[in-house]
Formats: structure tokens, sequence, C-alpha cells
């Protein structure tokens, strides 16, 4: 079994979880229309990733006898000015799940809940590469910001994001020729 506090706290970053997706998805919609198909590809897998780190917490309340609660989201935005704030809001948002993160270790410590601690050891690890990936873009395109060269050379860069095998967020996956 689960503690509620922990069961609540795990739902609720279920919830944030999906939200990451939700945001990455709208990016992966942005980026195509800003003609950045490389960058619309990288937060196509990130946009993956999220999902699978719902689902982790997920599985993890249901094999633990508990109960999934799954949220309402909130409108995300659907637009941004230009790649850089794109960028600059994924590293903000990624320090906010960090947080998240970081809190959930709190509250399972303080109610002695150690059956969370390889899940939550496993997001604490993740969420260094998570911050490391999205500071170093928004790092490295606020310095090409001004050249259209620079930025087509980053996004061909991040063309080359490989998807977690199998993933159904693969267009060529689902892309058969007839
Ligand atoms: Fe699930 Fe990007 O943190």
């Amino acid at each position: 079994m689960i503690e509620k506090k922990i069961r609540d706290a795990m739902n609720d970053q279920i919830k944030h979880e999906l939200e990451s997706f939700y945001i990455y998805l709208s990016m992966v919609a942005y980026f195509h229309k800003q003609g950045l198909d490389g960058m619309a590809h990288w937060m196509r897998c990130q946009a993956h990733e999220e999902m699978i780190h719902a689902m982790k917490f997920f599985d993890h309340i249901i094999d633990r006898g508990s109960t999934v609660i799954l949220q309402d989201l909130k409108q995300i935005k659907t637009t941004w000015k230009t790649p850089l704030e794109a960028w600059q809001d994924a590293y903000e948002h990624e320090k906010f799940i960090t947080g998240k993160i970081n809190n959930l270790t709190k509250i399972s410590r303080e109610e002695n809940d150690y059956t969370s601690e390889p899940i939550l050891s496993w997001f604490l690890n993740e969420q260094i590469e998570e911050e490391k990936n999205t500071e170093k873009v928004a790092r490295e395109l606020a310095l090409v910001e001004k050249s259209k060269q620079g930025i087509l050379m980053l996004d061909r860069e991040l063309a080359a994001r490989v998807f977690v095998a199998g993933s159904s967020f693969d267009p060529t996956a689902y892309n058969v020729a007839p």
C-alpha cells in the first residue's frame, strides 16, 4: 500500500508529466510551423519521453495497490515569439519539474515511504539530464540567434535525436507505404 499523502503527490506528478507532454507537443507544432523540423523532431522525442514519465508514476501507484486519479490539464501556450523563447520556456519548465520531484522526495522521506526511493532516485537523475539538455540548446540558440545559418545548423543537429525503440511518436512507425 501507499500512504495517501504520497499517493496524492504522485497523482499530481502524473498531471505535471502529462502537462510536460502537452507543452512539448505544442512546441512540435510550433517548430514545424517555423520550418524548424529538426527542433520539432527533438521535441517529438521529448514529448514521448514525458508520456513515459507519466506512465512510470501511473504504474507505480497501480503496482502498490492504490488509485490513479487523472486530473484536468491546464491550457498551455500554443505559440512563442521566437524559437529561443520556446527553448527558454522548456528549460524553465524542467526546473519547475525538478522542484516537484524534490518535493516528492521530501514527502516520501517524511512519510518513511522507502518503497518510493528507487523510482524517485531515477527521476532525480533524469532531471539532471532534462535540465542539461534544454539549457544547452537555449544557450546555443542565444549565441546564434541573429544568424539564420546558425539556427539552421542547430536545427539539423537536433534532428539527430533518436526515438525510444518502437515509439509510436515516430512518424516512420505509422507512415507505412500503401
Ligand atoms: Fe518528465 Fe522533462 O521531465
